[in-house]
């Protein structure tokens, strides 16, 4: 495991600093703060660093451009086309989640856990941010899909809060700096594409493909938190989530997806492409987990 992270230092060295950066620039910029004298100053360093942003959101986006293009732009041919990446996604089926809920030890679960935890960019912050100004049926759905999100008014509900509490009761200690980049790649990514009104449509595909995907890995995650002897109440997180994103992601569809499309045939492309930038950031993610765990050459020397 270790020669394995060894080999691969100087290809991921400098990955790992641009998710550093940006990781550390979306931390600022989205931190409720105070006037200060540099102001100018700091808006001349966020140009720059908007702009090694930019191109990294469109060299991901660059990756999906020929397979979002063949999607069909009608509403209802638009609407199967995203719902079939449940099955034929990239990442989908990874087998990974397997392996967390038959087989990993608790250490391994919690190192992935860890990664997951440091990576999550606020689905709920997100929402906000991708609905301002949208028509009114989408935003219905969003607002009504954020308010879920925050417990339905009901501070114990919150969703954040309750991976945090998972996170506190198996005592890990999610940190940027003990984070892969491709975790780092995916939180900067959703944030890129939620903050940047250029990606709006992107940005609405990003979060409908999580809720679309989110059950089956959720599910899978929740049986080995359960095999490996992990409370119901501490882990609530990820049994509420193979549960309730199959209805959220239901509404995104029909509320959300399918109007926007019907609408203006334009935004399917964008859509597609913001989807398929979340789902093969996640299957970067999977890879690298399963090269830390060693997983690859398990499978390898079994074949
Ligand atoms: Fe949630
Ligand atoms: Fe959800």
């Amino acid at each position: 495991m270790l020669e394995a992270s060894l080999a691969n230092l100087d290809i991921d060295a400098a990955p790992e600093r641009l998710q550093h950066r940006l990781s550390a620039f979306n931390h600022t910029r989205l931190s409720p703060a105070l006037p200060t004298p540099s102001w100018k100053r700091d808006l001349d360093a966020m140009d720059e660093l908007l702009r090694e942003e930019g191109e990294f959101l469109e060299a991901q986006r660059r990756a999906v451009t020929a397979r979002a293009a063949a999607a069909p732009t009608d509403a209802g041919g638009f609407t199967a086309w995203f719902e079939a990446l449940n099955e034929n996604g990239p990442g989908q089926g990874d087998p990974l989640f397997p392996w967390l809920a038959e087989a990993c030890s608790l250490d391994e679960m919690k190192w992935f856990l860890t990664q997951e935890v440091a990576g999550e960019a606020g689905f709920e912050d997100l929402t906000a941010m991708t609905q301002v100004k949208m028509p009114v049926r989408p935003k219905l759905e969003l607002a009504r899909n954020y308010w879920d999100e925050m417990g339905r008014g009901n501070a114990k509900g919150m969703h954040g809060p309750l991976l945090d509490y998972l996170a506190e009761r198996l005592g890990l200690e999610p940190k940027v700096e003990t984070t892969v980049w491709e975790s780092l790649a995916l939180a900067n990514t959703m944030v890129g594409l939620a903050a940047n009104r250029r990606y709006a449509y992107h940005s609405i595909g990003a979060l409908g493909v999580i809720e679309l995907t989110a059950p089956g890995r959720a599910a899978l995650v929740a049986t080995g938190l359960k095999r490996l002897g992990v409370p119901s109440h501490d882990r609530h997180y990820f049994d509420l989530h193979a549960i309730l994103d199959v209805k959220h992601s239901a509404a995104w569809n029909a509320e959300v997806i399918h109007p926007l499309v019907a609408e203006d045939p334009r935004v399917a492309h964008a859509i597609a492409e913001g989807a398929l930038m979340r789902l093969e950031c996640g299957a970067r993610c999977f890879d690298r987990y399963r090269r830390e765990f060693g997983l690859t050459e398990r499978a390898a020397e079994m074949a």
